[in-house]
């Protein structure tokens, strides 16, 4: 941080030099780049980046703007995405699983309109059952305060909720909590639907926020907006924290009221077969913007009328380009990328991102109903998704974050997502494969569990050996048969472990979604014309700048990434009509 300093020094001496130059431009200059198209840049081919491109030349031609819209995409990654993205399991082209972003709903409307525009292929294999008695249980660490019983199922799309609203049981433990929360929720989201309409477009967040009476349940805790609402503390502990912990690793006590409602949002879920990337991908194809994979934005200088992009590839070699407007839209972090100059309000400034483990792995076991403490321990009590919560006799209030946020129960959650049968499945029609290459010399005859873990540290190959019950299995390395419950846990990586256990694997560590706390104020759209700090220099230079993240810390989904970059667009183009 410390070298920060001396660049807020310097600037607040340039500043005033750079908006005499600016002024000057826009007086006598109206448009810096007259008769020819107007330029956008967008920093990231995420949701909000691809939304963004495609809403803009939509937009454009609903408006019949005369001035051309020359668009490019700068994404650092070699791919489009950002947090959704798939990998391949056994790295085998059939198998593509998310790795970020899962699941999106009916009312996600430019996500669910997107799919039907461009004809993307929805829901298939989302959910088989693995012969297990019960496909959820919720787990504190000592047992399962909770579990739904598995239906007859085809195969077909499973909510991963649905089985919660099988209402009787929920009213025999609950009381009416469950139909309270769901009259909350109605209520809520209605009123948030009201920004893709009667607030759309909208330039300041939190005044939308504020018109659609949405402060009130962003300003206050999952945990106090329930209780208000009448729903027990029980019901909200057991089942609502398991949805908050299972969405975005955090306790309800420290995560805002409107978020803890779109947990419990998940009506009509839904995927996209291959991959909810493909939605993005079309998007920036739709939009006939160029992109350009590879390439790392870390400058971006408004001082003059045309904002200059710094771009390095990944070769490390530098270019400058000049833009006549900018859309940020990946979540900013000032050690990655430098603004000149300085904006008076700090995108991001006191947002923390959580660190989310994500483990996927498959193997032919099941995990071990003696971890979990089942009585008759038999595998089929197992349930195929467990979610987790902290106990009733540990005080989430006095929880942290991350590895002392999630409790006993060391992980989020713990996912069987499919069960493979690598000899015998066919290709699945419509999948976009990466073309990796199957993993080899395994026995592949058997069947194949697909399980994918969410945890706040990178998962060890001795909890594994606890979690499935591998302790006294042959093929164990010595030095992993020896931990038991009581001692403590050991830090080998899960690679260490024989593959007649873990066929595959794939780790990774997200900055996946802010920490949620309480909030009633929000990051700008506009990067230099901020609200609350209005000036001279940010009139100068608004509407340059734009940034998508802002909405995060207001909810954080794929849709609202994407409503973001629309809301953005038509910010734009408003602008120039
Ligand atoms: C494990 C996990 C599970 C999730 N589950 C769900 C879910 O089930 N449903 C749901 O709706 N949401 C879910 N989310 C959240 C969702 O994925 C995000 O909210 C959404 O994808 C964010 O999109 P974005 O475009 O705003 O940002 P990103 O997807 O992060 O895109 C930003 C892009 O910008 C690029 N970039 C960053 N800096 C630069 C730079 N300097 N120059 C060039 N490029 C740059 C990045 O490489 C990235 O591609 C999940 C996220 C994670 C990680
Ligand atoms: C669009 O902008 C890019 C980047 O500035 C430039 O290289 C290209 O020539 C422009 N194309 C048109 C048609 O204006
Ligand atoms: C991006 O870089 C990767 C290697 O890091 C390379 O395989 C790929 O071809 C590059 N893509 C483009 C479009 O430059
Ligand atoms: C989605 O499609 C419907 C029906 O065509 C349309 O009325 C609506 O405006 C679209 N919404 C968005 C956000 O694209
Ligand atoms: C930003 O651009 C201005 C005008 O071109 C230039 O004078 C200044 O040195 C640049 N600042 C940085 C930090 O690149
Ligand atoms: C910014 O990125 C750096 C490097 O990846 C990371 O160490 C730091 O924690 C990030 N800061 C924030 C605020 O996310
Ligand atoms: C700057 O923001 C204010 C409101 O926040 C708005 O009224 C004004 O039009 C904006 N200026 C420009 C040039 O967009």
């Amino acid at each position: 941080m410390r070298f920060l300093i001396p660049i807020l020094i310097s600037a607040t001496v340039l500043v005033p030099q750079g908006i005499a130059d600016n002024v000057q431009s826009i007086l006598e200059i109206p448009n810096t780049n007259a008769g020819a198209a107007h330029r956008i840049a967008i920093v990231g081919a995420g949701a909000a980046g691809s939304s963004a491109a495609y809403h803009l030349s939509q937009f454009a031609r609903d408006a019949g703007l005369e001035i051309p819209l020359n668009i490019t995409i700068f994404e650092s990654e070699a791919r489009v995405g950002g947090r959704t993205t798939t990998v391949n399991a056994l790295n085998d082209p059939r198998y593509p699983v998310e790795l970020g972003g899962s699941i999106f709903v009916e009312i996600n409307r430019i996500l669910f309109n997107a799919t039907r525009d461009f004809n993307l292929p929805t829901n298939a294999r989302i959910y088989e059952s693995t012969g297990s008695d019960y496909d959820l249980g919720i787990w504190d660490g000592d047992s399962f305060i909770f579990t739904t019983a598995n239906s007859d199922d085809d195969g077909s799309l499973k909510d991963r909720w649905s089985g919660w609203w099988d209402i009787a049981k929920l009213l025999w433990k609950y009381g009416f909590s469950p139909l309270r929360l769901r009259s909350l929720q109605r209520a809520t989201i209605g009123r948030f639907l009201n920004m893709y309409d009667e607030f759309f477009p909208f330039l300041d967040l939190t005044q939308a926020a504020e018109e659609a009476d949405l402060l009130s349940v962003t300003g206050t805790t999952g945990e106090k907006m329930l209780a208000a609402a009448g729903i027990s503390e029980q019901f909200s502990r057991e089942i609502i924290q398991a949805s908050t912990r299972v969405n975005y690793a955090q306790n309800l006590p420290d995560f805002h009221g409107l978020e803890t409602l779109v947990c419990m949002s998940t009506d009509g879920a839904m995927s996209i077969e291959g991959g909810n990337w493909q939605i993005f991908d079309q998007m920036i194809k739709h939009s006939q913007a160029k992109l350009r994979l590879n390439s790392t934005v870390t400058a971006v200088n408004t001082t003059t009328g045309s904002p200059t992009l710094t771009i390095t590839n990944s070769e490390g070699a530098t270019v400058s380009e000049s833009f006549d407007t900018i859309i940020l839209a990946h979540p900013y972090n000032s050690s990655m990328m430098t603004l000149t100059p300085p904006p008076a309000h700090t995108p991001h400034k006191d947002v923390a991102y959580v660190s989310l483990h994500v483990t996927l792995f498959t193997s032919p076991f099941r995990p071990s109903p003696v971890y979990f403490n089942l009585n008759p321990p038999v595998d089929s009590l197992v349930p195929d998704s467990i979610l987790t919560t902290v106990p009733e006799a540990l005080d989430p209030h006095f929880l942290g974050r991350g590895v002392e946020g999630v409790g006993p129960t060391g992980f989020w959650s713990l996912s069987t997502l499919h069960i493979l049968n690598p000899s015998t499945d066919g290709y699945i029609p419509g999948v976009v494969s990466s073309g990796s290459i199957p993993v080899e010399n395994l026995d592949m005859s058997g069947k194949q569990y697909l399980y994918k873990i969410f945890s706040p540290a990178p998962l060890t190959a001795e909890e594994l050996v606890e979690l499935f019950g591998w302790q006294d299995d042959q093929s164990l390395p010595a030095d992993l048969k020896s931990n038991s419950r009581t001692q403590s846990h050991g830090g080998t990586s899960i690679s260490a472990l024989p593959d007649t256990l873990l066929t595959w694997s794939h780790e990774k560590v997200w900055n996946s979604y802010p920490y949620l706390p309480p909030r009633t104020e929000f990051d700008c759209f506009d990067v230099y014309n901020c609200s609350s700090t209005r000036s001279v220099e940010a009139e100068a230079l608004a509407r340059k700048l734009w940034y998508t993240s802002a909405i995060e810390p207001f909810i954080c989904t794929m849709e609202t990434s994407a409503l973001s970059g629309r809301n953005i667009a038509r910010l734009i183009v408003d602008g120039l009509a």
